[in-house]
C-alpha cells in the first residue's frame, strides 16, 4: 500500500529547530513528509540537508523549476511551527511567500489543514490574531489554539516550553 502524503509546513519559530521530532512522528504513523518551509524558517532555524535527508524529499521553499518533480498530491496539510506572521497574512488571503500561495490553493481546494500555532501571549492578544484563527476556522482549517491545544506562553519564554510543545496533537487532529 503506499504511503499517505504530508505536507508539512514550516515557519520561523523556535519549534522549527526540532522539526526533525514532527518527521519522526510522522513517519511513525505511516505519512510520507514533504516540507515547505517559509524564508523566515529557512533563514534562523531549518538545517535543510539534515531535513532532506530524514525526509528523503527536497524541501520546496519556492516554486518548482522546469524540471522538479512536482509535489505528490496531499492527503493530509500540518502547519507547525504556524507564527503569528503566516496565520494573519494567510487569512487575510495575501500570497506573497511559496508557502502561503500553497496555503491559499489547498484551502481553496478542500484539503485537511492542521495548524498548530507558536505564538506567546503578547502576540496572542492582539485582536487581529484572534480575527485569523476565527477566519481561518470559518475556511474549515483546524486551528489548534486554546485550552487543551496550544496555549501561548509569557514573552521571551519560548525556549522553555519547546520541549512540550505537542507536534502529535497535530497529527492527531489530521486523522480525526
Ligand atoms: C529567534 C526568533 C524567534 C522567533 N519566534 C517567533 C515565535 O515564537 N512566534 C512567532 O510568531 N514569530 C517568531 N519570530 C518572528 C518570525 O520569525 C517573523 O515574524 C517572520 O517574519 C515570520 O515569517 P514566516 O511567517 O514567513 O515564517 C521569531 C523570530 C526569530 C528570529
Amino acid at each position: 500500500m503506499s504511503q499517505r502524503v504530508l505536507y508539512l509546513f514550516i515557519c520561523g519559530a523556535g519549534p522549527a529547530s526540532r522539526i526533525s521530532d514532527m518527521v519522526t512522528l510522522a513517519h511513525q504513523e505511516g505519512w510520507s513528509v514533504y516540507c515547505i518551509a517559509t524564508p523566515a524558517a529557512v533563514e534562523h532555524f531549518l538545517d535543510i540537508p539534515a531535513l532532506e535527508h530524514i525526509t528523503g524529499h527536497p524541501v520546496r521553499t519556492t516554486y518548482r523549476k522546469p524540471g522538479d518533480e512536482p509535489l505528490p498530491k496531499a492527503d493530509g496539510v500540518i502547519v507547525a511551527p504556524a507564527t503569528y506572521n503566516t496565520i494573519n497574512k494567510w487569512a487575510a488571503g495575501i500570497s506573497d511567500t511559496y508557502a502561503l500561495n500553497q496555503l491559499a490553493e489547498l484551502t481553496g481546494l478542500g484539503v485537511t489543514i492542521v495548524v498548530l500555532p507558536f505564538v506567546n501571549q503578547a502576540l496572542a492578544a492582539n485582536r487581529v490574531f484572534t480575527r485569523s484563527v476565527e477566519e481561518l476556522r470559518h475556511a474549515g482549517v483546524r486551528v489548534l489554539f486554546g485550552p487543551g491545544e496550544f496555549e501561548p506562553h509569557p514573552p521571551r519564554t519560548g525556549g522553555q516550553v519547546l520541549d512540550t510543545y505537542p507536534w502529535d496533537r497535530a497529527l492527531k487532529a489530521l486523522t480525526r
